[in-house]
């Protein structure tokens, strides 16, 4: 991938790109955003929270698993697909226990930067209210599975990058749920590190560290000063890896 040979229209926009490239890394690439929360730089697409979903050519498909063909007519920034990513984004708060004000994530939270992004004001669908087993296990890192969004992105980070394959997303659909590849199940007995990716990547406040609250003060935030889009054609740039927008 190293010459821009060929060329995309997102909204109208003509947008080069390299071959090989997705949708979604064509239009990061050119700072046009396409809203996201299972996408990471460098990690292999999933296609998990579909917040990413276009149409390409009068088709709808993922942005993030499909690669960007000569000529391509992308719909992206449009009322229908915001109205559907609203719905995603209100579903996947309903579905765990997404308390803002009570989580120490608040603020450097995606999912909340994607309620605030997409005008967000209400839940709208009733709440679940999930009892997922908290594991507290490990010395420095709990996992909070009632906040845990399935995105994948600590499953790919591990299995990836760190090579430790800490993490697994078993069950299907609604059974869906996030474990950890040891024995015992528990955090505790795994081999994760603070400094793997894994434990840094959360979009939501489901790992955590422990003993580390307020280093940042609220208002001071990665989202409480840039909007998610900005962040996000930031992130793009694979020297920032490693940063706090994890
Ligand atoms: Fe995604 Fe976090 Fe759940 Fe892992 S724990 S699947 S990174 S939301
Ligand atoms: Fe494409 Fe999540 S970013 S499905």
């Amino acid at each position: 991938m190293t010459e821009i040979r060929e060329t995309i229209f997102i909204d109208g926009k003509a947008i080069g790109f390299m071959a090989g490239q997705t949708i979604m890394d064509a239009a990061l690439s050119a700072r046009v955003y396409i809203p996201h929360l299972c996408h990471y730089p460098g990690l292999a697409p999933s296609g998990n929270c579909r917040l990413c979903v276009v149409e390409a050519d009068s088709r709808t498909v993922a942005a993030c698993t499909t690669q960007a063909r000569d000529g391509q007519q992308i719909s992206n920034n449009t009322a229908e697909l915001n109205a559907a990513r609203k719905a995603i984004t209100q579903m996947l708060f309903i579905e765990g226990n997404h308390i803002c004000p009570s989580c120490e994530k608040s603020g450097n939270c995606k999912l909340q930067a994607m309620g605030y992004y997409l005008g967000m004001l209400e839940e709208h669908f009733p709440q679940f209210n999930p009892h997922r087993e908290l594991d507290a296990s490990h010395p420095a890192v709990f996992l909070d599975r009632g906040r845990c969004i399935l995105c994948g992105l600590c499953v790919r980070a591990s299995r990836e990058v760190d090579k430790k394959d800490v993490f697994a997303i078993a069950g299907r659909g609604a059974d869906a749920h996030l474990i950890v590849n040891t024995g015992s199940g528990k955090l505790g007995d795994s081999h994760l590190d603070v400094h793997d990716l894994a434990a840094n990547i959360c979009p939501v406040g489901a790992i955590m560290f422990k003993e580390r609250g307020y280093v940042t003060p609220i208002g001071e935030r990665i989202y409480d000063r840039q909007i998610i889009s900005d962040v996000a054609f930031d992130e793009h740039v694979p020297e920032q890896k490693g940063d706090e927008r994890r």
